[in-house]
Formats: structure tokens, C-alpha cells, sequence
């Protein structure tokens, strides 16, 4: 597994989200519950960034039509419109930085 360094844990803060570029994807890190959460920052359903939707209980709600995914599988949580699921990428922390896996951990199938 390659891991790639990103930002300073510090700046990611308990129910935060901060964008990364890694592996030439956008990526979108979420701290909840201490944990760091990796997304694709790009809906499923019409390609709106997700860096500006609302996190709540474990899910990102998209800005542009208000689709809901879950962050930690990247399910799509609006049943009656069935979007992909967003991609996710595994992290982790070591020493000062939050370092994000360059190839994909998984493409959730629901
Ligand atoms: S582009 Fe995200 S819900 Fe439509």
C-alpha cells in the first residue's frame, strides 16, 4: 500500500473536512468520532464538489440537490434516486500528518 502525506493532523479538526489532492484525485478528509474519513469530493449523481455539503451523523448531504452519503462506506442514502457510491480511500495518521492511500480501498456496491 502506498500512503501519501497530506496535511498536519492539527488541521483537521473533530467534525471537520478539509480538501486534498492525492494521486490526481480530489479527495475530501472528514474527521469524525477522531477518525479520519476519506471520499472522491465529487458527487455521484450530477459531479457537484462536496467540499461545501453539510456533515451530519456520519454522512455528507451534497450541496447542489441534497443527496446523502455515508462516510465511512460512501453509500448513497437517498433510496429513490440510487446514486453510485462514492469512493473511498483509506488514511491514517503517523507523526504529525494524515496520510491518505494513493490507490482506491473500495468501490462500495451498497
Ligand atoms: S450533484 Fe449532488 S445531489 Fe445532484
Amino acid at each position: 500500500m502506498d500512503f501519501e502525506k497530506t496535511v498536519a493532523r492539527q488541521a483537521l479538526i473533530e467534525g471537520g473536512k478539509i480538501v486534498v489532492e492525492v494521486g490526481g484525485h480530489s479527495i475530501l478528509l472528514c474527521r469524525l468520532q477522531g477518525e479520519v474519513l476519506a471520499v472522491q469530493n465529487q458527487c455521484t449523481h450530477a459531479g457537484s464538489r462536496l467540499e461545501a455539503g453539510l456533515v451530519a451523523e456520519g454522512s455528507i448531504r451534497c450541496p447542489l440537490h441534497g443527496v446523502r452519503f455515508d462516510l465511512r462506506s460512501g453509500k448513497c442514502l437517498n433510496v429513490r434516486l440510487g446514486c453510485a457510491p462514492l469512493r473511498c480511500f483509506a488514511t491514517r495518521e503517523t507523526g504529525d500528518y494524515i496520510e491518505v492511500e494513493v490507490a482506491e480501498r473500495q468501490a462500495c456496491t451498497g
